[in-house]
């Protein structure tokens, strides 16, 4: 199978300029698009079936093609590694092992959008990524990749690190701009989406990392190529977590469209759940989405897959939970996790997150009544739908997921009067 994310672990130093030149022909595909029209590009990138790997799925040429081509104002992409989403790891092994693919991407699809600047969001707690694509810059920036005329061209252009401060919230695009701006990062209302209105008040693309990181691959093998490694409607190659109780926990990379059974069990990927136990649950793409049961395992991982099993594919990665879970548990660890991140500006996801902890964790310590568990399902509906951004959903769907497959679990702790599995 063709590899593009984790090829670069076969060589030593595979963060060095020279070992990505030589070892994994870097650097092509801005020579080639420097020379393209900017709607040639967009074209091929609409043709590869590329959908944004930050979560949403929304189809990358696409959305480059909401940036007004007639403002005045500078334009920006922002690169999104926040990467903060639980059960997700994925981008952290492009920015420390292959940083400069992102940098190679960043370059075709700042030309294409007519942006002289470029920022990259590196979640904080990540130092050892930002050191490598802070020493990526200037050992591209040594060799005219960035700066004034790159390339040899008349084309300029600079690449900026941004550090966060370890919150989730920072990881949605627009409370993102707020922080990259300089202020708290909390989300804003939509519309002015940021294509039209975005970094201080400019027009904007904010991109994931692995998504901007499949660019090169679509300019040097041609958009057709990148799709056809995927599915319909979902194209190429992608990272997939797999962690929890997993036989072979680890990330690797498969087409979009590979069966979840397959990444579970297969003996390329994760060769099942750990011994002597029985899967329970699967978190299919990070902690907001839903989680399904051991029946629907044969899903196809694509955006559009997912979504007929009642969840989504977010990130890629999965987290397996095995028969010694206890789903209240893991229900009540999910809603303080939203409870702690949410940014306090929306009553629905500040009180709501809350009043979904408090609940859970009376009904795991055995001290829940049966009116809590009507209780939890009214306020998932009384969040979801009614905040700006979609945390307080994430937390609602979430949470959802576990009442609607569990719901005989949840009663047994209220009955029994607490959890009867292990501690973790
Ligand atoms: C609470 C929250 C956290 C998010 N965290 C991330 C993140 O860490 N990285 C990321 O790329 N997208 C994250 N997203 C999605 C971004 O808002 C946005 O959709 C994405 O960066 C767009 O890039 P893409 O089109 O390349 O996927 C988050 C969204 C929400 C609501």
């Amino acid at each position: 199978m063709r590899k593009l994310f984790t090829k670069c672990l076969d060589f030593e130093k595979p963060w060095d300029i020279d070992v990505y030149i030589s070892k994994q022909g870097g650097y092509r595909s801005p020579k080639k698009s420097l020379s393209m029209e900017p709607s040639a590009i967009i074209d091929e990138v609409k043709k590869s079936n590329l959908r944004g790997r930050g979560g949403a799925g929304f189809p990358t040429g696409l959305k480059w093609s909401f940036l007004p081509k007639d403002s005045e104002a500078p334009k920006y992409l922002v690169i999104n590694a926040d990467e903060g989403e639980p059960g997700t790891f994925k981008d952290r092994l492009i920015l420390e092992f292959d940083p400069h693919r992102l940098l190679e991407g960043c370059i075709t699809a700042c030309y294409t959008l007519g942006a002289h600047v470029c920022y990259i969001y590196i979640r904080g707690e990540l130092r050892q990524c930002h050191a490598r694509v802070e020493e990526a810059i200037a050992q591209a920036r040594s060799r005219g990749f960035l700066g004034e005329g790159i390339f040899g061209t008349k084309y300029d252009l600079e690449i900026y690190v941004h550090t966060g401060a370890g919150a989730y919230i920072c990881g949605e695009e627009t409370a993102l701009l707020e922080s990259l701006e300089g202020k708290a990062g909390k989300p804003r209302m939509k519309p002015p989406f940021p294509a039209v209105v975005g970094l201080f008040g400019c027009p904007t693309i904010i991109n994931n990392v692995e998504t901007i990181a499949c660019i090169p691959t679509i300019i040097n093998d041609g958009g057709e190529a990148f799709a056809a490694d995927g599915c319909e409607r979902n194209g190429g190659i992608k990272l997939y977590g797999i962690s929890g109780h997993s036989a072979r926990p680890g990330m690797y990379e498969a087409p979009q469209g590979i069966s979840m059974r397959e990444l579970i069990y297969g003996d390329d990927f994760g060769r099942g759940i750990r011994e002597g136990r029985e899967l329970k649950g699967v978190i299919p793409g990070g902690s907001s989405c839903p989680c399904i049961l051991p029946a629907d395992i044969d899903v196809a991982m694509d955006f559009d897959s997912l979504r007929k099993v009642n969840s989504l594919f977010g990130t890629g990665g999965l987290i397996l939970m095995d028969d010694q879970t206890c789903m209240v548990r893991v229900a009540a660890t999910l809603a303080t996790f939203y409870h702690i991140e949410s940014c306090g500006q929306c009553t629905p996801c500040r009180e709501g997150t809350g009043w979904l902890k408090r609940v859970l964790d009376n009904i795991e310590a055995g001290t829940g009544t049966p009116k809590d568990l009507a209780l939890l399902k009214d306020v998932c509906d009384n969040i979801a739908g009614n905040t700006i951004c979609p945390h307080g959903d994430a937390a609602s769907m979430a949470v959802g997921s576990y009442l609607r497959h569990f719901m005989p679990e949840f009663e047994a702790h209220v009955e029994r009067g607490g959890c009867w599995f292990p501690e973790w």
